[in-house]
């Protein structure tokens, strides 16, 4: 999907963001250290990292909600914080503040409006956008914001940020207090977004929600970007199978299989080597393949390997 030719959608050189507190406004937090980044049309791109890492900080620079104190970055080939970029976009803030009093319906004619889509176009999109997040009209229309459920709101919220039929969607922890079903159904929703040549940025500190639905992802800790890469580089470099097995040969056997271990009739151990050529060798020395599980390091693995080696 990466094509490098390709004019990215988001583009940040060694943008940093740096805050005074303190009642000298003595103390300097740096919230994003020299981050740079690239993300293509259509690509979901998932922004990871611990609480404090920075994520959000990044999210309101590409929003031009604040000013980068160094560095600076590109929006659909402007300048951040262009007004004429803004409704080409769209964004659910993290913990979104909705009005409480006024129904869903209400909310979204309200968003609507601040974007001047006339009333002609409102009557078409809102029903396709309740559709597409899994809420009924009458729901909508009925209920106040205030008698809904987390995850009802989460899906309002979705709506919310795609009233304007956006190019790029930001989303900051989308499915951060839901349960597993609530998750499902936000996942199902950038799933169909991507379907619809959407690009997607979004913001997690939860790893298996960005594992089944991203590109490509980038880790943030502390400021810094760590990584940047797609899934398959991150999880194909660290990789491996446990094997277990009978009869061959020990001497070849011990060049295949690390930690090799016998064990009544069996050995068994992490295979060490591509799974094709151990397999022929083991056709070749009449070795009998027990089992080969892939003990994958998981994104969460992954992350906190990162995380140890700073
Ligand atoms: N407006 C602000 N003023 C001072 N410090 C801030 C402000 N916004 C964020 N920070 C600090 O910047 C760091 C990164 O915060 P944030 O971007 O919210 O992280 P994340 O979204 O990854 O949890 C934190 O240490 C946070 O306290
Ligand atoms: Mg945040």
């Amino acid at each position: 999907m990466t094509n490098l030719n390709q004019m990215p959608v988001v583009q940040t050189s060694q943008m940093s963001k740096f805050y005074r507190t303190g009642f000298w406004l003595n103390q300097k937090i740096e919230s994003l250290k020299n981050c740079s980044l690239k993300v293509f049309k259509g690509e979901t791109f998932g922004l990871l990292g611990p609480n404090g890492a920075g994520k959000t900080t990044l999210l309101k620079l590409l929003l031009g909600i604040v000013r980068p104190t160094s560095g600076s970055g590109l929006l659909l080939g402007k300048p951040l914080g262009e007004r004429s970029v803004k409704e080409r976009i769209g964004y659910l803030p993290e913990n979104a503040y909705f009005y409480d009093y006024l129904s869903g319906w209400e909310f979204l004619q309200l968003t609507a409006g601040l974007f001047q889509i006339p009333a002609k176009v409102q009557r078409q999109r809102l029903p396709q956008l309740l559709e597409l997040v899994g809420l009924s009209k009458s729901t909508a229309q009925k209920k106040q914001l205030r008698k809904y459920s987390k995850g009802m709101l989460q899906r309002i919220g979705m709506a919310q940020a795609l009233i304007n039929d956006p190019e790029v969607v930001f989303l900051d922890e989308p499915m951060s207090g839901l349960d597993p079903i609530g998750r499902y159904q936000i996942r199902e929703i950038i799933l169909s977004l991507k379907a619809q040549g959407k690009t997607i940025f979004f913001n997690s500190h939860v790893l298996s929600d960005v594992e089944k639905i991203c590109d490509r992802i980038a880790i943030l800790a502390e400021g810094e970007l760590i990584f940047i890469g797609s899934l398959d580089e991150l999880l194909g470099n660290s990789v491996t199978y446990h094997v277990k097995g009978k009869g061959g040969d020990l001497n070849i056997l011990k060049r295949w299989v690390k930690e090799l271990v016998f064990e009544d009739d069996f050995w068994f151990g992490q295979l060490q080597g591509e799974p094709q050529d151990f397999l022929a060798s083991l056709r070749l020395m009449e070795a009998q393949l027990i089992s080969m599980n892939l003990a994958s390091s998981s994104l969460e693995e992954f992350f906190i390997e990162q995380l140890q080696k700073r």
